[in-house]
């Protein structure tokens, strides 16, 4: 082939006329007019309703169902349970695909935590199946509950988690506390959370044969289809899955469920299509959350207020029977410079469902813990805290000593500060009231989340009539990834995104990796990117090689792809449409294969982050400890911003998690029971409309050549981190309170 200068030709070169667009999301109308179908919207002819019985206790084994009265309601079609569910082909606690976690699909009468699935009643009618689960009687026999961060010993995990060391040491910690004038010592709590997404998890199933048709929605298709046709059985190109939108998922979609196999397991029970959808309380148990914590920090500073020692200690619990630990600690390796730096976990086991992935798993807790405890440390420093963050934050990364791949830190520091006001910022608490006599205070948090890729495949073509194609098995949890994976498709074929069809959300199109840690954008786009050039190189080399074409010779100069034609490099004026490229060659459509993935050597020299400083006010009532957040400033540097709309949307929703962390949300667990006493989003807090103050996301520039060819970084997670400790680090400049243990609620302000 000719070489194309085209292939490797820089992204500003190439791109930009539809990247850097705050384009409106291209499902926007479907959703908004209810027109976009979510797999519980299916309804295929004769499917039945599935409705799960679950475990009100949290440990021991079920004895007996009361299955001849949930049959005596008209309309069940039958009652699944341990001792008549279809065996599988493979054990559901097997752990050997990525990101898989051990599932609760009556394959035994074991109880290993409160809400698991105990009974699947399919019926003609959802009120039919319903009823007859509340008939169902269940006997048990119960241990007592192992519940809280002190139920058990602890030991030490293998590793803490996608896979990192448990503990982790970094110059001599006792020598830098040694050396410190000033040190404080705190400890930190942080509460159980559920992924309480809008859309409950849910399948639509349906079999014929060894084949299987599901609605439902994935962070990972191809891992859930892998998954799937292990535990049934079949090959995985026998099962197709559709998961055009996600209601939202936060991590807890990224492996298959194990109510979504019940759902499954029925249809294949009754031979009829079935669905299943998970009722708000059954949310919390089976399908993940992010685990509690007891977080210890001990920081040492010199005279001048710099850091000398940070040591992070976190407790945390995981479930009795399977392994995800929340890496709470690392939230250390990353942010602030010392010289001493040691991180540790321990876990507890107790009797509930297996925690996971949630959004910012690790740097979201660990980075409140550790915010305050930077807060604290300027405090006994005597400095504000904006001016001791911007002396000890990191340039580098502390642990690996590798560069940062870019260093806009300071430009969010500043321009976040300055946006916010933060200069005028009295450096004593309880100084600032309102008009209305409410304590005001602010507060500052930095925000950072690793740049990660995975790997994805993509396939391209430029059809007759010039208009383009392309494909990747990609997942739209509600961010925008239709929209600014279409963008970054459309500049790869150097046409308008209206002249391309993208279609992705399906198990049967190429493998777009995991809509996971912040890196889908990234990984599926680059996965696009390539298949774009593949097909563009393919398209040049029939031009260049035809002495019809305007083209012709051109090989050696290159060509650039622009709004459906290439043009010769070194003479723009010669030029020739996709559509007569293809019409003279005969051809109805010329097809480009892309893959991506993460470049090892970049990654061994350069640690990739995205980072950010986030800036919060709040207002609290001095006689009646309500707070109030009244005005929240992030500015973040993320690599280049395919959509900066959406980019500034998927950052509003972290900061409004971080708030949410700070003041809101609190599984509470009863001591006896074991049981989740709020299981529902009455008492479940989450910020509502009237919690959520103005908020602003400025994007800071940030040109990253290390990350991958186009420069993207994630915007998924990272507002979270710096937000729930600048809401936490305001709450304390209102009113001169500490609270460690969050959320911070009112009584605790008296
Ligand atoms: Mo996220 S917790 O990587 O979906």
């Amino acid at each position: 082939m000719a070489e194309l200068v085209l292939t490797q030709a820089p992204a500003h070169v190439r791109h930009g006329s539809n990247i850097g667009q705050p384009l409106t999301r291209r499902d926007g109308i479907l959703k908004v007019t209810g027109g976009a179908r979510y797999a519980a919207d299916n309804h295929p002819a004769g499917m039945a309703y599935a409705v799960m019985a679950v475990s009100s206790i949290a440990r021991g084994r079920l004895v007996s169902l009361d299955v001849e009265a949930a049959k005596t309601q008209p309309g069940v079609i039958a009652v699944m349970t341990p001792w008549n569910a279809p065996r599988l082909a493979a054990d559901p606690d097997g752990k050997d695909i990525p990101f898989s976690f051990k599932l609760d699909v009556l394959q035994s009468d074991v109880v290993r935590y409160p809400n698991q699935p105990i009974a699947v009643v399919i019926a003609e009618t959802l009120e039919a199946a319903t009823e007859a689960a509340e008939l169902l009687s269940p006997r048990y026999e119960a241990e007592p509950a192992r519940v809280g961060l002190d139920a058990d010993e602890a030991f030490v995990p293998p590793i803490v988690g996608p896979g990192k060391p448990a503990t982790v040491q970094h110059g001599d910690l006792e020598a830098g506390l040694a050396s410190s004038s000033r040190r404080i010592e705190a400890t930190y709590e942080t509460p159980a959370q559920y992924h309480n997404a809008m859309e409950t998890h849910a399948v639509v199933a349906r079999w014929e044969g060894d084949t299987l048709s599901l609605d439902l929605p994935s962070q990972a298709l191809a891992l859930t289809q892998l998954r799937l046709a292990q535990l049934f059985g079949i090959p995985p190109e026998n099962i197709h899955i559709r998961s055009p939108f996600l209601g939202g998922g936060f991590g807890s979609k990224a492996g298959v469920s194990g109510p979504q196999v019940l759902g499954i397991m029925a249809a294949r029970l009754v031979g009829r299509p079935v669905k299943l959808a998970l009722r708000r309380e059954q949310m919390f148990g089976p399908v993940g959350h992010r685990a509690p914590t007891r977080q210890t920090l001990r920081l040492g500073a010199d005279e001048n207020g710099t850091l000398t020692a940070i040591q992070h200690h976190t407790r945390t619990t995981s479930s009795s029977f399977d392994d995800f630990f929340e890496p709470a600690s690392d939230a250390s390796h990353t942010l602030y410079a010392s010289p001493a730096i040691a991180t540790s976990h321990d876990v507890v086991r107790i009797d509930t469902g297996t925690p996971l992935f949630m959004r910012a798993p690790g740097e979201a807790t660990g980075s409140i813990a550790l915010e305050s405890a930077i807060d604290e440390m300027a405090e006994a420093c005597g400095m504000d805290p904006l001016a001791f963050r911007l002396k000890n934050y990191a340039e580098a990364e502390p642990i690996s000593g590798r560069p940062f791949s870019s260093k806009a830190l300071r430009e969010c520091y500043e321009q976040g500060a300055e946006r916010f006001g933060w200069s005028r910022r009295p450096l004593a608490p309880r100084q600032m009231r309102d008009e209305a006599g409410l304590l005001v205070g602010w507060g500052v948090g930095t925000a950072t989340f690793p740049a990660l890729m995975f790997q994805a495949q993509a396939r391209a073509a430029i059809r007759a009539d010039g208009t383009g194609l392309m494909e990747t098995g990609a997942h739209d949890m509600g961010q925008g990834a239709w929209t600014a994976l279409a963008q970054i498709a459309a500049d790869g074929l150097g046409l308008d995104i209206d002249q391309v069809e993208f279609r992705a959300g399906t198990s049967d199109l190429p493998d777009a990796g995991i809509a996971g840690g912040s890196g889908h954008t990234a990984t599926a786009g680059m996965a696009l990117h390539s298949a774009g050039a593949d097909v563009i190189a393919k398209l040049a080399q029939l031009a260049t090689s035809d002495e019809r074409s305007p083209l012709f010779g051109g090989g050696n100069a290159g060509v650039i792809a622009r709004a459906g034609r290439l043009h010769r490099r070194d003479d723009e004026s010669r030029s020739e449409s996709y559509a007569d490229i293809l019409a003279r060659a005969g051809l109805a459509e010329i097809e480009g294969r892309g893959s991506a993935s993460a470049d090892p050597s970049s990654q061994e020299s350069y640690a990739m982050h995205a980072h950010g400083a986030v800036f919060a006010e709040v207002k609290v009532d001095p006689e009646l400890g309500q707070i109030r957040a009244s005005r929240i400033v992030g500015a973040f540097a993320a690599g280049r911003i395919i959509n900066p709309r959406l980019a500034r949307s998927q950052l509003y929703g972290g900061m409004i998690w971080g708030l949410s962390f700070a003041l809101h949300e609190h599984a509470v667990t009863d001591r006896r029971s074991g049981r989740i006493m709020n299981a529902n989003l009455g008492e479940y807090h989450v910020p509502v409309n009237a919690d959520v103050p103005p908020i602003e996301a400025i994007l800071v520039h940030e040109d990253d050549p290390h990350v991958n060819a186009l420069g993207i970084k994630g915007v998924g997670e990272i507002g979270i981190t710096g937000s729930a400790g600048a809401v936490a680090n305001a709450v304390w400049h209102a009113t001169g309170v500490r609270v460690r243990d969050f959320p911070i609620t009112l009584d605790r302000l008296l």
